[in-house]
């Protein structure tokens, strides 16, 4: 719990097995670079959309090298578009329900579910708690702390609706993966920084992945990348 005499407060990262894993990407990368420990938790069914979506295995037991090359990647595919620094994160494995933040006392800061699957919202929204990421998310709320959940899924049906406004009702950010083109995005990776930075908007996290509105008309046309990032 402790790093050197620092006392670790981790925000904790769960991706759910919905599409969007270069969401989780730009959001662990920015946290990183922010300076925060992360503690990450990827479902099973977030193996599969990792290796479809980057054409690489997600293994606990080589978590390491498997996160670096994950967040190394840009949304294009470009293999090598980053550089990150995964010394700050801690991994659990998400059936391991004795993990730090499966309990309330666990120093967390909160937590950002991202993508999150609808299966992971009706899960959190009932409390299930059926592995680590859905009993992290349970004790978040519990403990008043911030939870943002990144959904990703269209149409939405009732069940799942319903379910979000559940979550809403219990002090969840509801944080719909909904890309603006207002900042000047030109690439995927600008469509994804901006849902990810709106992410982390909900929590108070500085970051520089998009630009934020002025009050004037016009910027949608100017290419994002030309101008400075957000102080
Ligand atoms: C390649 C792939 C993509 C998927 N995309 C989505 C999605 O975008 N949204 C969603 O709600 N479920 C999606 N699913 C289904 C979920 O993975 C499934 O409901 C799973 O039970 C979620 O489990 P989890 O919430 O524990 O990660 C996808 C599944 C696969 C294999």
């Amino acid at each position: 719990m402790t790093d050197g005499g620092r006392v670790r407060r981790p925000w904790v990262v769960g991706v759910s097995g919905a599409s969007g894993t270069p969401y989780a990407a730009s959001v662990l990368r920015a946290l990183l670079d922010a300076g925060h420990d992360v503690d990450l938790v990827v479902s099973r069914a977030a193996r599969l959309t990792v290796l479809d979506e980057t054409g690489h295995a997600f293994r606990d037991a080589h978590w390491r090298e498997d996160l670096t090359r994950w967040l190394a990647r840009g949304a294009d595919g470009t293999p090598d578009a980053f550089d990150p620094d995964v010394g700050r994160v801690r991994h659990w494995s998400p059936g391991d329900l004795a993990a730090g933040p499966s309990s309330g006392s666990y120093p967390a800061r909160g937590m950002l579910i991202v993508p999150a699957s609808t299966a992971c919202v009706a899960g959190v929204a009932l409390g299930l708690s059926k592995d680590l990421l859905q009993r992290a998310a349970s004790v978040t709320l519990k403990e008043r702390r911030p939870l943002v959940v990144a959904v990703r899924e269209t149409p939405l049906n009732g069940p799942t609706l319903r379910h979000l406004v559940g979550l809403d009702e219990a002090g969840a950010v509801v944080c719909p993966v909904s890309p603006a083109f207002y900042g000047g995005a030109v690439t995927a990776q600008d469509l994804v920084d901006f849902v990810a930075g709106r992410v982390l908007d909900a929590v108070g996290v500085k970051h520089s992945l998009y630009r934020r509105w002025g009050g004037e008309l016009g910027g949608g046309a100017r290419n994002v990348n030309t101008t400075p990032p957000v102080p």
